[in-house]
């Protein structure tokens, strides 16, 4: 495993790589590392004979200053967790990555004005800002998204479609606790009850998927209403979409494949998850 620190280090190894035919594997991640980063990685590693991930935690994509100021930092902790299968980390500096100064605007229509993009502001810019950055330096085959942020992977894949890069997008399967919370970097700032709490999120979205209503209106309610039993959470949003274009739906049966993403709060934490209910 070799770590690479500058955009100049990364391009002479990858001008070698690529010129040997290798293919690249890229988990783009913003470290404190867990099994669900894991997982991206052992998939990227089984399917291509070089692999990469870069570390950043990207400013950009923050619209909250103290969200940032509080994300967990453990490079050295993150390099031990990855080295048996990453050969290279690329963990750069904000002045490295934004040497040439952010103002770059992605549009992303109906993707970015619902769910997450109507509840975080500019987050989408600034996470296009910096993956169609690495994804330019790093120029993979391969790069893989969790379906955690689901609403992230409709936005890679549209980036990729706009700008026609020959990256393959691979979206791999939410990695849960034994509880059922979904691992999340964010996590780590819960307390030991507040997680314990927390697992109650999942159960509540896997109950709604059996509840014998298709009314999309009803599904909400049932889960607004379960999860109001506990007072450390504050729903933000639970919002029920067409699983390909994230258009909202009313009924179950108005779109093909259907998704339910949630973001709520467990005390101050923000947690993001989702369900399909077909
Ligand atoms: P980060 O939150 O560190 O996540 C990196 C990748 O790991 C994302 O694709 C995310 O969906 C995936 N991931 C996180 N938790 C997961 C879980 N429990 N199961 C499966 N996959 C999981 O997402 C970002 O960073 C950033 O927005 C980034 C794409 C790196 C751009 O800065």
């Amino acid at each position: 495993m070799m770590l690479i620190k500058t955009v100049e280090e990364l391009k002479n190894v990858l001008f070698q790589i690529n010129c040997g035919g290798k293919s690249v594997g890229f988990v783009p991640t913003m470290g404190a590392l867990h099994e669900g980063h894991l997982s991206l990685m052992k998939r990227a590693r089984k399917e291509n004979q070089v692999t990469i991930c870069s570390i950043f935690v990207n400013p950009t994509q923050f619209n909250n200053a103290d969200d940032l100021k509080h994300y967990p930092r453990s490079l050295e902790k993150d390099i031990a967790f990855v080295q048996n299968y990453m050969d290279f980390i690329f963990a750069p500096s904000v002045e490295e990555v934004y040497a040439v100064p952010a103002t770059e605007q992605y549009h992303f229509g109906d993707l970015e004005t619902v769910m997450e993009g109507s509840a975080r502001p500019s987050h989408f810019n600034g996470v296009a800002i910096i993956v169609k950055r690495l994804f330019d330096w790093i120029q993979p085959d391969r790069a893989y998204f969790g379906e955690k942020d689901f609403q992230q992977i409709a936005i890679i894949k549209s980036l990729v479609k706009q700008f026609n890069l020959p990256i393959q997008i691979v979206p791999c399967p939410i990695v849960r606790d034994e509880n059922g919370l979904a691992l999340s970097s964010r996590n780590m700032r819960l307390s030991e009850t507040e997680r314990q709490i927390a697992a109650n999120i999942y159960r509540v979205l896997k109950e709604s998927t059996a509840i014998k209503t298709k009314q999309v209106s009803a599904i909400q309610k049932f889960v607004a209403d379960e999860l109001a039993k506990f007072d450390i959470f504050h729903l933000e949003y639970y919002e029920i979409v067409n699983a390909d274009t994230l258009h909202p739906i009313q009924n179950l049966d108005d779109a093909p494949s259907v998704v339910g993403c949630i973001a709520i709060y467990a005390g101050e934490v923000r947690l993001i998850d989702n369900i399909r209910y077909k």
